[in-house]
């Protein structure tokens, strides 16, 4: 989704400003562009494509401006092209502005300005702030005071920053609704809508406040045009650095977050569990055992594979603390009218913090005064701060498009809530507490033998190369995971794949079965192994093709599958921390055989900010 970078300093800008846009890349874009001041003047670079495509364009004299702004698009008004690409300027190019977010009444104003004589040339929503802007400066206002006065005359969100040939060294930003950050390092400063774009120039950064204006010169950054200096008190830290969003020798980012699954997966329980009492402590949570114990019923949002999360946090809650919990898609949900009652707390999980339905539906659950918690990984991020209370992942930065290391830690997070709540309603006693705190111990150490076996299921995968289908069955707490391995196929290698819970198939599924079809089906010892083995029989008595994921150990299912890729046993409720990392694997592979582009999946943007 786009991205914004700017700075001011005495550093060459554009540099700064390319290398950043780099940084972005991996959130999906289709067109680039910089706006660079010079002396009385604002020298501006677009194109369609990628970011190496802009630097190759010739920057002429603007090589030695230290002051800028600049873009990565991914269209929603206006065709991916050059024109549209951002920065958008005035009539007269004296006025310069980066865009995240959509402006809803861009058309009525954009009539009302065409009536008073304004040209526009793009067919961007965006295009309507230069001239807003332009015309308040036209009044005599300086650009601080006319970019608020022209904001409050639009409707929709916004992250933006501007930049005006006639005030140097000046930048001026604000948001509502999409995320912006300021960084501010030894004499230079900048802003961006993502911390990864500046992490290698500073890791202090402060969070811009929704709705908030501010003003970026070499004296620093000021919330109130220069008057106050209250802004440096509300400095905050990175807590990751540079050498976590690069690829560390891995030949994608999604590879390498895999492989980063024991570790992840072990920071995300540390110093949460309580051996002693069998449980686990959630400072984040904010809650007293007497309010776990009120709580009637549990909602979770999210969307894409942050809800197959909340799918298994389904179970995990329900199982562990009979706590009914109703899972809902984040775009459907916050348009209904949904019953929401003082008892009901609602979860949101979003790996990104920024996702617009699933921001659109905490506001709602707030709005009927509904107890929010987020599971959150961005540090900072919208969600996080908009929720009561919440749990951060400690996933680090997740760069590949298709989301594997925040799935698996959301998952572990969701278990440690679990356990709290079904201690402290004394669902669960000490000792169960206690053995299930054990095996979540032991995860990380059993995801790390699934994945020495990489090689094994990249030679599995070279099997579907040319396969236009693929079928995911799963039952129980697995279901969620067949529908999170068919997203993974889908996202990364165009592969049309469906997940399905494995009994379902034969009310309609089973019709697409034949030779032609690779079926993966999560088969692991437990509950329901006897009914998963018998939906295996339903697909081979139909000449289809089984690839189990089954139990280490298991020698039966070899006689029912065609391929058999193992995990090491653990706690029912756990399984889908170790039966996702082969499908992750099994669809990386897949991509790589076919040769697309597995970190920036066509049409797909790592955080999706609009609707
Ligand atoms: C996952 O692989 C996806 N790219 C996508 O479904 C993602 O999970 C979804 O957009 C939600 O994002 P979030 O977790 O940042 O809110």
């Amino acid at each position: 989704m786009c991205g914004i970078v700017g700075y001011v300093g005495s550093k060459p800008a554009r540099e700064v400003l390319l290398a950043g846009l780099k940084r972005l890349e991996y959130r999906g874009y289709d067109s680039a562009g910089y706006s660079l001041q010079l002396p009385g003047e604002l020298v501006c670079r677009k194109c369609q494509g990628r970011v190496s495509e802009l630097e190759a364009l010739d920057s002429g004299k603007a090589v030695s401006s230290t002051v800028g702004i600049a873009h990565t698009r991914w269209a929603t008004h206006g065709e991916p092209s050059q024109k549209n690409a951002h920065p958008l300027t005035d009539e007269a190019g004296r006025i310069s502005v980066v865009h995240n977010g959509i402006i809803e009444n861009f058309k009525v104003l954009r009539k009302e300005l065409q009536k008073a004589g304004v040209h526009f040339e793009t067919d961007t929503d965006s295009e309507i702030l230069p001239m807003l802007i332009s015309q308040e400066v036209g009044k005599g206002k300086d650009l601080f005071t006319a970019v608020k006065d022209a904001l409050a005359r639009v409707h929709g969100t916004y992250g933006i920053v501007v930049l005006s040939a006639d005030e140097p060294d000046t930048l001026v930003a604000a948001r509502y609704g999409s995320p912006l950050v300021a960084g501010i390092g030894d004499g230079e400063y900048f802003v961006t809508s993502d911390v990864a774009a500046i992490v290698s120039h500073t890791r202090e950064v402060i969070y811009l406040e929704e709705g908030e204006v501010i003003k970026i010169d070499l004296k620093g950054i000021s919330s109130d045009n220069g008057h106050s200096s209250l802004i440096r008190e509300r400095i905050e830290y990175v807590d990751w650095d540079i050498t976590e969003i690069e690829k560390d020798g891995y030949t994608h980012f999604m590879l390498k977050e895999i492989y980063s699954q024991p570790e992840s997966l072990s920071n995300a329980f540390r110093g949460r569990l309580d051996l002693e009492q069998g449980t686990a402590h959630l400072g984040g949570l904010n809650m007293s055992e007497e309010e776990m114990r009120s709580i009637d019923r549990i909602v979770i949002t999210a969307c894409g594979t942050s809800w197959h999360a909340a799918l298994i946090g389904k179970y995990l809650i329900e199982a562990l603390s009979r706590i009914p919990v109703q899972v809902e898609y984040a775009s459907e949900f916050r348009y209904r009218d949904p019953v929401l009652t003082p008892g009901t707390v609602m979860i949101v999980i979003s790996q990104s913090g920024e996702t617009a339905d699933t921001l659109a539906a905490l506001r709602l659950a707030a709005k009927r005064k509904c107890r929010t918690l987020g599971i959150v990984n961005v540090v900072g991020s919208t969600i996080a701060r908009e929720t009561d209370a919440g749990v951060y992942i400690h996933a680090g930065p997740e760069i590949g498009v298709a989301s594997t290391k925040a799935f698996t830690s959301q998952v572990m997070v969701l278990s440690l809530i679990s356990l709290a709540f079904g201690r402290a309603r004394n669902f669960l006693s000490r000792k169960q507490g206690l053995e299930f705190a054990q095996q979540i111990i032991a995860i990380p150490e059993k995801v790390a033998k699934i994945l020495d076996n990489s090689s094994e299921i990249a030679e599995i995968a070279r099997e579907f190369t040319y396969v236009n289908n693929f079928l995911y069955l799963g039952r129980g707490v697995n279901y969620p995971v067949a529908l999170e391995g068919a997203l993974k196929l889908k996202e990364i290698s165009y592969i049309h794949a469906e997940g399905y819970p494995a009994a379902e198939m034969k009310h309609g599924p089973i019709a697409l079965i034949d030779e032609m079809m690779p079926i993966a089906v999560i088969a692991v010892k437990g509950a329901a192994y006897d009914k998963v083995i018998s939906n295996i029989e339903q697909v081979k008595a139909r000449h289809g093709r089984v690839l189990a994921i089954a139990t280490v150990g298991d020698i039966d299912i070899e006689s029912v599958s065609d391929w058999v890729i193992r995990v090491p046993d653990t706690s029912d409720m756990l399984v889908p921390l170790l039966t996702v990392i082969p499908l992750q694997l099994l669809s990386y592979h897949i991509a790589v055989s076919r040769g697309c582009d597995v970190d920036k999946p066509r049409n797909l943007a790592k955080s999706v900010t609009v609707e």
